[in-house]
């Protein structure tokens, strides 16, 4: 292969980046995040297949950072390739003079090297008018496709039933967000065995609302590698981008591919990538509904995914339920009581638990204790029992993202008959109502397990823990976890203990 793939140091990723005069709220709107030239360099990076004739389409071209990053990369690829054509979409006017000349630049390179430039900007919007083109059928005289795509798509939520989401679902594509729209349109345009390397944010890996998109995408496209910045800044800190990104790298085929290249790297000048192989069908579990992309960065998250795949039970098989707690406080506010009275039902917040444990009442406190609800209000509440408590976010500060805590009667007053459940976290039950105490004492442990959160860290870069994602992880047998639940005490013991206590029921099969 004459393109040298090989790469020890990550680029300073936030070198600064060409800005042009804007509000914040108008880059918002347009999802535009520049990338600086040394991120650039580093994507350009990624293309393996040296192409005689480069067909390259750059969407969401900016101020065509990307592209120029190519175009360096390959007048040094060997054998030398006879032209490079590319068309950049950018709709914004206000990039489109930068855009011109950065194409101007690439001509130049070009014509040193003696291979032939071409160029087409498109100022029109990418969605109306690919999904235009795909309406009237592949074999539409306008449709050009391409065997390369480069991409920093633009990043922002897209309103059900807004005109782009209409025009996506009308060519069958069913996103939420832009830029897996533009993923799905390019991962269309190019022909097999087309390349696409691209820079997203890592939402789309997990969570319910990209199902559809993991499955059309992998349905098209092989991911070949995927890279993943360990800092979730570092990519766009000159932008203030706080979502954490990915490169990824994928070929148009239909058929998986047997590995992925998982790479990381934290995002300074001095520091280099690790690379791993891992099996397909470790990254893309055959038997998972949800279709997660699971990218282990660490050894250690790939131990943590070894270890538990012998665990063999699910959510399910263990006749459990998790639901997100129902009281959402703003909603509820006429039935919130700072102190509970002996007549109100007592409200927990993650603020009420602490070393795995009940801490209720928290007099004086910031939160409500207390909720007053007449019964025809009894929907906001669950019967009084054993139930385990998830905290849904947890700030990027804390070592760990998975925090969970006993429900124990035990510790409520004696007429207590009906319990409310804050929004703010997940609780297990079995249909609704109590768990069994020794299982729930398991569960608690288990959920605590380094092992668990280092796990849960493969499927879910960001620090919100959902109902889907405790749903999607591996169990032990009831047993087990009952006899886990027989060895804690009634309090958890600290993080070393509980990994040695747990981590001696659930051994690596
Ligand atoms: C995240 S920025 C990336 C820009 C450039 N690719 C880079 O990496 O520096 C995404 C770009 O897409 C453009 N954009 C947003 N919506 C678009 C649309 N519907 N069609 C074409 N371009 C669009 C924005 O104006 C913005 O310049």
């Amino acid at each position: 292969m004459a393109m040298n793939r090989s790469h020890t140091a990550a680029p300073a990723l936030n070198d600064p980046v060409p800005l042009l005069a804007k509000s914040r709220s108008h880059k918002r709107a347009l999802g535009q995040f520049f990338t600086p030239p040394a991120l650039a360099d580093f994507i350009a990076l990624f293309f393996v297949r040296p192409q005689r004739d480069w067909r390259v389409i750059d969407a969401g071209a900016g101020v065509g950072a990307l592209t120029l990053a190519l175009v360096q990369r390959i007048v040094h690829q060997r054998p030398k390739p006879a032209s490079f054509h590319v068309t950049a979409c950018e709709i914004d006017p206000a990039a489109i003079e930068s855009l011109r000349e950065t194409l101007s630049t690439c001509a130049d390179l070009c014509r040193g090297h003696n291979i032939s430039f071409t160029a087409e900007v498109q100022t029109e919007d990418f969605i109306s008018r690919t999904t235009a083109m795909l309406e009237q059928g592949l074999f539409a005289p306008a449709l050009k496709t391409f065997n390369a795509a480069i991409v920093n798509p633009p990043y922002a939520k897209l309103r059900t039933g807004s005109p782009a989401h209409r025009r996506l679902q009308a060519v069958g594509i069913d996103v939420t967000n832009l830029y897996s729209g533009f993923l799905a349109l390019l991962s269309r345009l190019l022909e097999a065995d087309g390349e696409m390397v691209a820079i997203v944010p890592r939402s789309f890996c997990n969570g319910p609302y990209f199902r559809a998109f993991r499955r059309d995408f992998i349905s098209r496209m092989a991911l070949s590698r995927l890279h993943v910045f360990a800092s979730r800044t570092a990519a766009f800190a000159s932008e203030s981008v706080l979502q954490e990104n990915i490169i990824l790298r994928a070929e148009r085929a239909s058929i998986p591919p047997d590995t992925v290249e998982i790479s990381t790297s934290h995002g300074d000048l001095t520091d280099s990538v690790r690379t791993h192989l891992l099996p397909w069908t470790e990254v893309v579990q055959p038997d998972d509904g949800q279709c997660f992309i699971r990218l282990p960065a660490s050894d250690q998250e790939h131990a943590s995914l070894v270890r538990l795949a012998g665990m063999g039970q699910t959510i399910a098989s263990l006749g459990l339920g998790v639901s997100t707690g129902k009281v959402v406080d703003f909603r509820a506010r006429a039935h919130l009581r700072a102190e509970a009275s002996s007549t109100d039902h007592p409200l927990f917040y993650p603020c009420h638990f602490a070393a795995g444990a009940l801490r209720w009442p928290k007099p004086g406190g910031k939160k409500p204790n207390g909720l007053d609800v007449p019964a025809s209000r009894r929907d906001l509440l669950v019967p009084l029992g054993v139930y385990v408590v998830v905290r849904r976010f947890s700030s990027k500060e804390e070592k760990k993202r998975i925090v969970a805590s006993l429900i124990d009667p035990a510790r409520l007053p004696a007429a207590t008959s009906w319990l409310g459940i804050e929004n703010h976290l997940n609780y297990y039950h079995r249909e609704g109502r109590s768990l069994p105490l020794l299982l729930a004492k398991g569960l608690c442990a288990y959920l605590n397990w380094s092992v668990v959160d280092s796990y849960f860290r493969h499927f879910n870069g960001h620090t919100q823990v959902n109902a889907t994602d405790l749903r999607s992880l591996p169990y032990p047998s009831a047993s087990v976890l009952a006899r886990i639940g027989a060895a804690v005490g009634a309090e958890l013991p600290d993080q070393a203990e509980l990994d040695l206590l747990v981590g001696g029921f659930c051994l690596p099969k």
